[in-house]
């Protein structure tokens, strides 16, 4: 088979080691791999496919040769770099917000829109890892019975906001218990043994830009403009693993059973959901994992056409890393390397 030349920008990072984890479980078809981030891990040594890499500068020379550019460095270095690569001839996966919501940018799930990758022009967004989880499990729903609204409360880990947030929930944790005060860095308030009803900045609409993300992404992915959608973010002291209350409103009545029925068939979904044995998803043992959880599945009491679920998934595989390597699968193995009439 063949095999092609891949860089990871932000490979220092939490999403970028965990590209390089899944790269390497699949088995994705690998000539040469670059690790790229900013000056300051220049030099710094990493381990790929048991063998040492030095990571580089990223630079606008580093993307020469290079087949597909896999981005989780930020937006600022995505709207900087990622056109720089795509000109170089890569195809970029990037999994910041910059370009989500650009028309000729493509925002992708494989189980649900892979055709749209088709039409790339040499950069594909990977979503907002809450957006993600929420459209694997609603979408086969909605192709049985379409979606009128959507109402969500979500439940997000700090490894949603990188390596720094994972250090300042064990450090805080570890000030609270010995008596000690905290002072929070990364989050405007402590954050362990806290929850904070506020990701990413507010808008003018009084929805943070994470909840605003929700409803674009969701309607984009979903080719569905017209579902209506109101999300709450909440950032939460757990490490990995975003969870969210669903309340879904259908065109029709949809039994809890009838969900379960095509849930249980669902790409990329796993169901867990028997109440009499406190089976349900949880943050903790979907870590590590690949699909998304689903489980509470009952009738919405406030709405004829209502069901409520619980929806969890890992927000570092599914949500970020695993996403964008099934991205970079489809593109490989449907030819779509130069598709899009960009060359
Ligand atoms: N964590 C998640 O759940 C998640 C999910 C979906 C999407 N994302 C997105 O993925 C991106 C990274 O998230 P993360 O959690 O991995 O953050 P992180 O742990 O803080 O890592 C950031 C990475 O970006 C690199 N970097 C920063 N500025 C750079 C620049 N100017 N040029 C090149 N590299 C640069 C850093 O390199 P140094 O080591 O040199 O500083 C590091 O490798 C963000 O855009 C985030 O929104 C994250």
């Amino acid at each position: 088979m063949k095999g092609y030349k891949v860089a990871i920008v932000g490979a220092t990072g939490m999403v970028g080691q965990e590209f390089a984890k899944v790269l390497e479980q699949r088995n994705f078809p690998i000539e040469s791999i670059k690790l790229l981030a900013s000056d300051r891990s220049a030099g710094k040594k990493l381990f790929f496919s048991h063998k040492e890499i030095v990571v580089e500068e990223t630079t606008p020379e580093s993307f020469k040769g290079v087949d597909i550019a896999l981005f989780s460095a930020g937006g600022e270095a995505s709207r900087y770099f990622s056109p720089i690569a795509a000109q170089s001839g890569a195809v970029v996966i990037d999994n910041s917000s910059a370009f989500r919501m650009d028309p000729k940018v493509p925002l992708v799930v494989p189980e649900i829109n892979p055709e749209d990758i088709k039409k790339h022009k040499g950069i594909i967004a990977n979503p907002n890892c809450l957006t993600i989880q929420t459209v694997v499990a609603l979408y086969p729903l909605h192709k049985v019975n379409p979606i009128k609204r959507i109402v969500v409360t979500t439940f997000q880990s700090v490894s949603g906001t990188g390596t720094a947030a994972i250090d300042e929930l064990t450090l805080q944790s570890k000030q609270m218990l010995n008596g000690k005060a905290v002072v929070p860095h990364v989050y405007p308030h402590q954050i362990a043994f806290n929850v904070l009803p506020e990701i990413d900045v507010f808008l003018d609409n009084d929805y943070t830009k994470e909840e605003w993300k929700m409803v674009e992404e969701t309607r984009k992915i979903m080719h569905a403009n017209d579902i209506a959608i109101s999300a709450t973010c909440v950032r939460v002291p757990v490490f990995i693993g975003h969870s969210e209350a669903v309340s879904v409103e259908f065109s029709k009545a949809m039994s809890p059973d009838e969900a379960r029925r095509i849930m249980a068939q669902a790409p990329g979904v796993k169901l867990l959901d028997d109440p009499t044995i406190s089976l349900y998803p949880q943050p903790w043992s979907a870590a590590g994992t690949d699909e998304v959880f689903v489980g509470r599945i009952r009738r919405d009491s406030s709405h004829d056409n209502g069901l409520v679920m619980w929806v969890v998934a890992d927000n570092i595989r599914k949500g970020a890393a695993l996403n964008a390597v099934q991205i970079a699968e489809t593109v490989v193995n449907e030819g779509w390397l130069h598709t899009g009439g960009r060359k």
